[in-house]
């Protein structure tokens, strides 16, 4: 029912404006192959950070071979395992289009391996604790020596200075770097966010340094190191939080819902709860069924150049024109009782229904989508943004599938490798080891066992 009423909203935007996806490219050279065919990744990365930056490149078309400790492989595997014995969803959906070989890099015979990798690779991609990979033998210096066009790219915790030693996860990364102080209520905790800026939002920032690595190799013919901070990252996103910080210098920051409120300010930019970044009142507002609904909610911008449109459907033709309402900076010291009173409209309605009465008269509403409403989606499955994919041992799910769109370079995604599926074809195929030399290897234990598919 919820999703009819989305794509219902959405056809009368497409025939108004014809939103669509890039066309794939009618000319013969852009149906050939994806944007980053030829590139080979050295993917030594786990958990989240590294891993979504390696699926984004895999998408793309980068060969991505990601190195895994022999027996327990990337620790996500194991983690937050919804069925027994099955790669988890955590680690399933970060690591498609891979290939996986095992590999105990720190072993005689696995340093030999990761050397012949070095040599054939052009991106090597990890976020490992600062310093692991130096105690690894792979030195800046050694890598280069190895490999002069190698594009060496790290996620770490913190960039050079007092806290670069530190190991980081996504929530200590949302802290340290501006989000949770700015994020929550006034009067309440700072908050963590559900979106993962720290992990994934890293991630992106690091690809986007690796595709520019590659670019100027095309110039220099040299590889260069690629750092990307979660500290880094997230300040980046909260940019517009270090423009308050700065404008706070001037007087009080008049489109804060605090300012209306004759709540003085601090010395630093405080939580914002659900007012909007971009200058423009805004709020979440009950919907219809939000007592029983945790999301029957809508998020209202009073925009500025629809105000007139707002008072026509929330039923307050006078606002148009009573100075106390009528132009935006009368209206600041009011928006409490202004959003109660479009409340009063959007609790008669449900969301879909607020949405559709809003869009027809292009007032922009955020209706707030559960997982479930956006897993259900029929045009998120229609673009790719949200796949189904089928995978050996744990059979159909769910993912997030590409959400960058090419018109030459289509993404397909296909499901994670099981735990070392493809050592032999590394070891052979890829690095050119003879049978002898790939069962000295084997015999040697850098391998470990590799895990069959369940149908072998
Ligand atoms: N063969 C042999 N050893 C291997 C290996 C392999 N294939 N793969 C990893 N290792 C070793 C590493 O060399 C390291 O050994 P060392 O510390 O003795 O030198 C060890 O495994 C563990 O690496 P580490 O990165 O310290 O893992 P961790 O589980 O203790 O820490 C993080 C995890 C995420 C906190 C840490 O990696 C980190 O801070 N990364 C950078 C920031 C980041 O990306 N954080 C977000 C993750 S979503």
């Amino acid at each position: 029912m919820a999703t009819k009423k989305i794509a219902a909203t959405k056809s009368k935007a497409k025939a108004k404006t014809g939103p669509s996806l890039p066309k794939r490219s009618s000319k013969p050279w852009g149906q050939d192959g994806k944007a980053l065919d030829g590139v080979r990744i050295l993917d030594f990365t786990h958990v989240q950070s590294g891993p979504t930056c390696t699926q984004l490149l895999a998408w793309f078309g980068a060969d991505v071979i990601k190195v895994e400790r022999p027996g327990t492989g990337d620790i996500t595997r194991g983690q937050l395992q919804d069925v027994p014995h099955v790669d988890s969803l955590y680690f399933t959906m970060l690591n498609h289009n891979k290939r996986s070989i095992t590999l105990d890099s720190k072993s005689t015979e696995g340093k030999k391996v990761l050397e012949r990798l070095v040599k054939s690779c052009d991106v090597l991609v990890e976020n490992f604790a600062p310093g692991a990979l130096d105690r690894m033998g792979l030195t800046w210096d050694q890598i280069h020596l190895w490999n002069p066009r190698m594009i060496v790219a790290s996620v770490k915790g913190f960039g050079p200075g007092p806290y670069e030693d530190c190991k980081v996860y996504e929530n200590v990364a949302q802290c340290a770097g501006g989000s949770a102080s700015t994020t929550g209520f006034r009067d309440g905790p700072p908050l963590v966010t559900g979106a993962q800026i720290g992990d994934s939002g890293t991630g992106l920032h690091l690809a986007l340094g690796i595709v520019c690595a590659l670019f100027q190799r095309n110039r220099t013919g040299r590889g260069q190191r690629v750092l990307a901070a979660m500290q880094d990252g997230v300040l980046n996103l909260c940019r517009v939080k270090l423009r308050d910080q700065q404008r706070l210098a001037h007087g009080p920051l008049r489109e804060y819902s605090q300012f209306g409120e004759n709540i003085p300010f601090g010395d630093a930019t405080p939580r914002a709860g659900n007012d909007s970044g971009g200058g423009q009142p805004g709020w979440i507002l009950k919907c219809k069924g939000w007592e029983t609904d945790p999301n029957a909610y809508i998020y209202f911008i009073t925009q500025a150049p629809v105000w007139e449109k707002i008072c026509d459907l929330i039923g307050k033709p006078e606002w148009k024109t009573d100075p106390d309402y009528a132009k935006p900076g009368a209206r600041l010291p009011r928006l409490k009782h202004i959003f109660d009173t479009i409340e009063a409209w959007t609790m008669t309605m449900t969301k879909f229904e607020v949405m559709t009465a809003c869009n027809a008269v292009d007032i922009p509403v955020g209706p707030i989508l559960s997982m479930k409403e956006l897993a259900e989606e029929q045009s998120l499955r229609e673009t790719g943004t949200i796949v189904e994919v089928d995978h050996p041992t744990r059979g159909k799910y769910l993912s997030v599938g590409n959400p960058i769109k090419l018109s030459d370079s289509i993404t397909e995604v296909t499901r994670s490798p099981l735990l070392g599926e493809h050592t032999d074809e590394i070891l052979g195929d890829v690095l050119g080891f003879t049978d002898e030399e790939i069962a000295e290897i084997k015999a040697s234990g850098a391998i470990g066992e590799t895990q069959k598919l369940a149908a072998e």
